[in-house]
């Protein structure tokens, strides 16, 4: 099966062209040593035969048969692998080392050939390869001039297996090295399809394992797992709002719905009837007001609204906002201080920014009492505050109770309503759009007290935004 996969491979595949390719232009090399080798040598022994055929016959030629005869008995001892045989138009012998006529059939006078013959070696006699050519002199002599090419055919064999050799061992270790890449490919690839298949199955934690070596395959899964990352965070934050909805919003829907039946059941007048439905409205209006603030809340921190961020004044956002709540503050009995100066625009989306300046003044006069002091403020951030970039800090302080220390990270999750709190209206959704808020526009949350040194220490929140960059956007 693991086989099977290895050879279907892509890699396997390209691997299996490029060795092709490879042996093919080996054995173009290969062709081309025996060649300049064996062929060389093969060419080499024609050439010298064909040259001393051509020095004897002119011999003849100048001196006959007689100053022949003696130049090939000459010849025939020095025993350095030429083969002579000089015979009559009879065949029969006048001079030579050649016993006698070879037995190779169709040799034609003038055409080289190849044959058998004794050789004597100091070991005695063997049978020998060799190459010769013979001609018909004039008076019908006949003379056989030949080479012993035995050690040149065994060297030539040589060459031969050891050309098929290094072609077998090509494409054996070819082979081989295809078979390990792809198989290293392979598993890798396997792994990537591991994980995707438990992914499928429901385990969204899996990620791609990586080899360390930073290869493009290592970028793949790294970029894979990123996107698993944030899919998995947009899962859970989806699960989390569906969680909130199922717990948080089934008791006011419970709420209502006894209150329209127990109304209904009773026999009433109108006035009752008008007034168990303005009090379905307020709280359906309630309801509505929490959805929108869940998905308000799931929008920032999905990071979706990041689209709709545009350059914008955060002076005029703040300074309009804060005024809105003037009018609710002095109804209260609070004094309401509004210091906002010309800042530079921020990169944000106005309406979130809104809402969450919205929340932290509702919270400060809803949970200070009456004569409190609230404060907003819109400044440039100290140098520093933002590891170094440029920033703008927002701070809204109240004299109220505060939060206590121990519950400041506490309050920015959904529905959180500290035990104080709990006779005034509210969701515990505020802080939370606050919190996500502060998140999509890279700003930094902190909650702190107010006047640390009273008792009742008041709340302070400080939201310091990056300054907008218009340079490095
Ligand atoms: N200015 C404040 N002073 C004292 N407590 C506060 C203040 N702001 C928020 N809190 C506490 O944090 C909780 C969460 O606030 P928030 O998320 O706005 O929800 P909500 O106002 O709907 O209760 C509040 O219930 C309250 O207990
Ligand atoms: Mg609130």
């Amino acid at each position: 099966m693991l086989f099977l996969n290895l050879i279907r491979s892509t890699t396997f595949r390209v691997a299996m062209v490029y060795l092709g390719v490879f042996s093919g232009s080996a054995f173009l090399v290969l062709i081309w040593i025996y060649w300049s080798t064996a062929g060389f040598m093969a060419r080499q022994t024609d050439e010298t035969l064909n040259a001393e055929i051509t020095g004897l016959a002119e011999q003849y030629r100048q001196r006959q048969i007689n100053g022949l005869i003696p130049i090939v008995l000459n010849r025939s001892e020095r025993h350095d692998g030429s083969i002579y045989l000089l015979t009559a138009p009879t065949r029969r012998r006048l001079a030579g080392n050649l016993s006698s006529w070879p037995t190779t059939d169709e040799i034609e006078p003038g055409i080289l050939f190849d044959f058998k013959y004794d050789a004597v070696t100091p070991e005695g006699t063997e049978v020998h390869d060799a190459r010769g050519r013979f001609f018909v002199l004039e008076g019908g002599f006949l003379l056989l001039v030949g080479r012993d090419v035995q050690e040149r055919l065994e060297t030539q064999n040589r060459i031969i297996s050891s050309l098929y050799w290094g072609l077998g061992l090509t494409i054996l270790i070819g082979l081989v090295g295809a078979i390990i890449i792809s198989r290293n490919m392979v598993s890798r690839i396997d792994a990537f399809n591991r994980t995707s298949r438990d992914i499928m199955g429901g385990d969204l934690s899996r990620r791609v394992p990586l080899s360390g070596t930073g290869d493009e395959m290592d970028q793949l899964a790294q970029n894979l797992n990123a996107m698993l990352d944030k899919i998995e965070r947009l899962m859970v934050g989806m699960r989390e709002v569906t969680d909130n909805i199922a717990h948080d919003l089934r008791s006011p829907l419970n709420r209502i719905r006894s209150r329209v039946e127990v109304t209904l059941m009773k026999e009433n007048d109108g006035d009752a009837y008008k007034d168990a439905l303005q009090e379905t409205v307020r709280e359906a209006d309630e309801l509505l007001s929490t959805f929108n603030a869940l998905l308000a809340i799931a929008r920032a921190e999905a990071g979706a609204a990041r689209e709709t961020m545009k350059e914008i004044s955060i002076s005029s956002v703040v300074r309009d906002t804060a005024e809105l709540y003037e009018p609710v503050a002095e109804e209260k009995g609070q004094s309401f201080e509004v210091d906002v100066d010309d800042l530079p625009p921020i990169w944000g989306n106005r309406e979130m920014i809104a809402q969450a300046v919205a929340n932290l003044i509702d919270n400060a006069i809803k949970y200070s009492p009456e004569g409190s002091a609230i404060s907003v403020t819109l400044k440039p951030g100290l140098k520093g505050a933002l590891e170094g970039r440029d920033s703008i800090r927002l701070t809204v302080k109240d004299t109220g109770p505060g939060i206590p220390a121990m519950d400041r990270d506490r309050v920015r999750n959904r529905f959180v309503r500290l035990e104080l709190s709990r006779s005034k209206p509210g969701s515990g959704l505020g802080l939370s759009l606050v919190s996500a808020v502060a998140q999509l526009h890279d700003a930094r949350l902190t909650f702190s007290d107010n006047e640390p040194e009273k008792e009742v220490p008041g709340l302070r929140v400080t939201m310091i935004f990056p300054a907008y960059d218009s340079q490095a956007a």
